[in-house]
Order: C-alpha cells, then sequence, then structure tokens
C-alpha cells in the first residue's frame, strides 16, 4: 500500500525533512564554485570561504541571544553531541559535582555516565512532575559545594516540554555554578536569550528546526568560560608552536571545518529568517493540537504527559507529542503507520530512557509524532485516520 501514498513525515525531532530548497541549492552552489579549504590559505577564495564562515558565527550569537559575544566563541561541531561532549569534556575536572536532569537525552547522559564510570565526577539528576517539567527548587537542592555545572536541555525531545531555564539560569548564576543548555530541539523553534537567562554555554544542532543539513551543529561560550580544548591539531594558525592555539574558536576546532554544512545551515538560517521563525512555529503548534484534539476521540489512546481536554500551552511545548495505544505495542503501531499508511514517525525510547521512565513508559517508549513546517491539515489527518484504523482493528 505504500507506493499509492505519498510520505507523510511526522519524525521532525530527529531531523527536520524536506530541507527548504534553498539549503540544498546554497550547497551545491559552494561545492561548484567555492568550496576550498577555508581560511587555511592566503588566496582570494580561502579568504573567502573563511569571512563566511566567520559571518555565520556573528549570525549565531546573535541568534542565540548575545550579541556581544566575540563571534568566534560560536564554534561549530558536527552535531548536539558533539558539542555536548566537548563541553562537558572540556569544563569537568576530577572531584567535580553536576546537576542535570531526567529528561537529558543520552547525548548528556552518556558522557555524564562514562566521566563517572572513570572517576572523574559524581553527578545527580533531578527528576521531573507528572507532565515532564522540572522543578528548579528540587533541582537547587541537589546543589552541593563541589557543583561546578548545572546541564539541562531546554525542551524535552520525548514529552515536547519546555523547561524553565530563565530560574535555573538565575539559580546557576546566584550560586556561581556554571550553566549548559541543551538547545538541539529548541534551536530555530523557540527564542533563546543566552545572555539574560544567565546561559555560559549553548548546544545545538542544525539539522533540526534550523533546517540545516545532518553533519553541522555547535557549541557557544560565554565570556570568562574556563574550558579546555579536548583535541589538538590544524588550525592554520600558528603551525610552528606545538601547543595548540589556545584563542577562540582554534582552541575548540581542530581539523578542516564542514564548510559545505555551514554554508546549508546559513541557508537555513535565512530561509527561517525570511519565513518568520515565530509564525512557522505557531503554525507547527496549530498542527499539533489539531493531531492531539483528534486523539482524544481515539479509543485506548494516551498521549504522555498531558490530560484528556488539555490544549497545548503555546510557551511550555514544542510540537512533539509522545502517545501509546492500549493493547498495542509501540512497535507495532510504528511498522502499521509505515507499511499501511508511508507514515513516519519513530517509536521506543528516543535516546531519552529516563524521560520515558519518568512518565511511565520506561518499558518500551512510545510512539513520536513531531511537526514541521511543511506538513499540512490533511497530514495530520490521515494520521489521526490511521491511528484511529489500528485502535479500533479488532484482530492484532
Ligand atoms: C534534546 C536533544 N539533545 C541532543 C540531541 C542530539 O542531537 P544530534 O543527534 O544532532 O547530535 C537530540 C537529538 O535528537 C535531542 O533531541
Amino acid at each position: 500500500m505504500t507506493d499509492q501514498r505519498p510520505l507523510i513525515y511526522l519524525d521532525n525531532a530527529a531531523t527536520s525533512f524536506p530541507k527548504p530548497g534553498c539549503v540544498g541549492e546554497a550547497m551545491v552552489e559552494f561545492l561548484a564554485k567555492k568550496a576550498v579549504n577555508p581560511g587555511r590559505s592566503g588566496y582570494e577564495l580561502s579568504l573567502e570561504a573563511g569571512l563566511r564562515i566567520d559571518a555565520v558565527r556573528k549570525s549565531l550569537v546573535a541568534l542565540f541571544g548575545h550579541s556581544t559575544l566575540e563571534p568566534s566563541r560560536a564554534v561549530f561541531t558536527a552535531n548536539a553531541t558533539d558539542a555536548l561532549n566537548l563541553a562537558i569534556a572540556g569544563l569537568c575536572r576530577p572531584g567535580d559535582h553536576i546537576v542535570s536532569t531526567v529528561l537529558e537525552h543520552n547525548s548528556v547522559l552518556r558522557p555524564l555516565h562514562m566521566l563517572k564510570k572513570q572517576g572523574v565526577i559524581h553527578f545527580d539528576l533531578a527528576p521531573c512532575d507528572e507532565r515532564g517539567y522540572i522543578q528548579p527548587e528540587i533541582l537547587a537542592a541537589l546543589i552541593r559545594p563541589e557543583t561546578r555545572l548545572v546541564i539541562m536541555t531546554h525542551a524535552s525531545n520525548a514529552l515536547g516540554t519546555v523547561q524553565p531555564v530563565v530560574e535555573v539560569g538565575a539559580l546557576c548564576r546566584s550560586k556561581g555554578i556554571l550553566f549548559l543548555l541543551d538547545a538541539a530541539q529548541t534551536a530555530g523553534l523557540l527564542p533563546v536569550e543566552m545572555a539574560s537567562w544567565g546561559v555560559d554555554l549553548l548546544a545545538f544542532t542544525g539539522h533540526k528546526s534550523l533546517m540545516g543539513p545532518t553533519g553541522i551543529g555547535g557549541l557557544l561560550v560565554g565570556p570568562e568560560v574556563p574550558i579546555r580544548s579536548t583535541r589538538w591539531g590544524g588550525t592554520g594558525v600558528r603551525s610552528a608552536q606545538p601547543d595548540h592555539p589556545d584563542e577562540f574558536p582554534y582552541r575548540l576546532e581542530a581539523g578542516t571545518l564542514n564548510a559545505v554544512g555551514i554554508v546549508g545551515l546559513a541557508a537555513g538560517l535565512s530561509w527561517l529568517q525570511e519565513e518568520n521563525s515565530a509564525e512557522t512555529r505557531s503554525r507547527k503548534m496549530g498542527l499539533a493540537n489539531r493531531f492531539l484534539a483528534g486523539c482524544r476521540h481515539i479509543p485506548g489512546l494516551k498521549v504522555t504527559g498531558i490530560e484528556p481536554g488539555e490544549e497545548l500551552d503555546p510557551t511550555g511545548r514544542i510540537p512533539v507529542l509522545c502517545l501509546t495505544l492500549e493493547n498495542r505495542s509501540v512497535e507495532e503501531v510504528g511498522q502499521f503507520l509505515d507499511t499501511d499508511w508511508n507514515i513516519a514517525v519513530r517509536t521506543g525510547l528516543h535516546c531519552a530512557p529516563l524521560a520515558h521512565q519518568a512518565l511511565g513508559t520506561g518499558r518500551e517508549g512510545a510512539i513520536r509524532f513531531s511537526f514541521g513546517p511543511f506538513n499540512t491539515t490533511e497530514q495530520i489527518d490521515s494520521a489521526l485516520e490511521a491511528l484511529t484504523a489500528i485502535a479500533t482493528r479488532t484482530s492484532g
């Protein structure tokens, strides 16, 4: 049946798809005409490529609300996982205590686990409430004299809940603790005000709501943050010196950058600006609300962390919903949606096992629907029809 139905892509929390046409076009043009090694050589094309990359650093510090930050402190990484690993490894010292939350993605949980196993750090995770929100006072109670860093996701990729960043930022500031924000799900979707929120480091990925290609992300490092290099190598500057340069961006960038990815990311940023990201967000939230309203009529369907009849709080949620169907495994539902309806969703734990555990779906996870700027109301209605079909099907 798949052949007869056009694809309905509802897995935008994994990566946005499709990308705006301008993203691929910019990358192809760059590859054809400009893609020399940026900033490594003195000839014009190399200098031009370097300047183009620096302009993207400038856009990023403005986008993330830190316009006074030196653009070189926006360093490029492969993705958010890479940025989070870089931040954690570059900051943590033996004996440090870290506070994070149960809502984190494995890209935070696993580096913390590994450093703990190696005997370098110890950490505590703040629990969330029954709706999937961290309570700042509960997180505050975990802080100890040796706590050096708080790491929190801006929004849960499994539950779609937006976390109290402003309160946690103020708490960190009052205690002199570094605050690392994982904006993988919110960059390009929600406003981020790094400076006024007290965020010291911000990790983002380019391929979700920033609409860029895969393989590009970054870390913004606030002033005075004592982060060390974790990789050493070629930078194109001071090559005779054995020590890796200390200044940004070289301190955290070794080797040739993904210039093609950066150009694609820049095109995604321009597209968002032209489309008006606030309007794009409200369109996506409208689709999520339509989906949620339809879910109420499907027998045995439970939306994780949401009370029956509840509407999505436009500031407290992103357009990501997890659900389960009574008497159907999440795998079975995912497969049915794929093979019978050509609907792409993500089932399982979404790399956030503790978030699922906290909301009662820790065993097999849930079915996640996440909406993007190119989804339509007709697609939402088809997804609801498909869920109704499997929920009311009598034989397994
Ligand atoms: C909250 C959160 N953090 C980090 C990541 C990792 O992003 P990436 O796969 O781009 O490294 C994701 C990806 O889904 C995420 O949702």
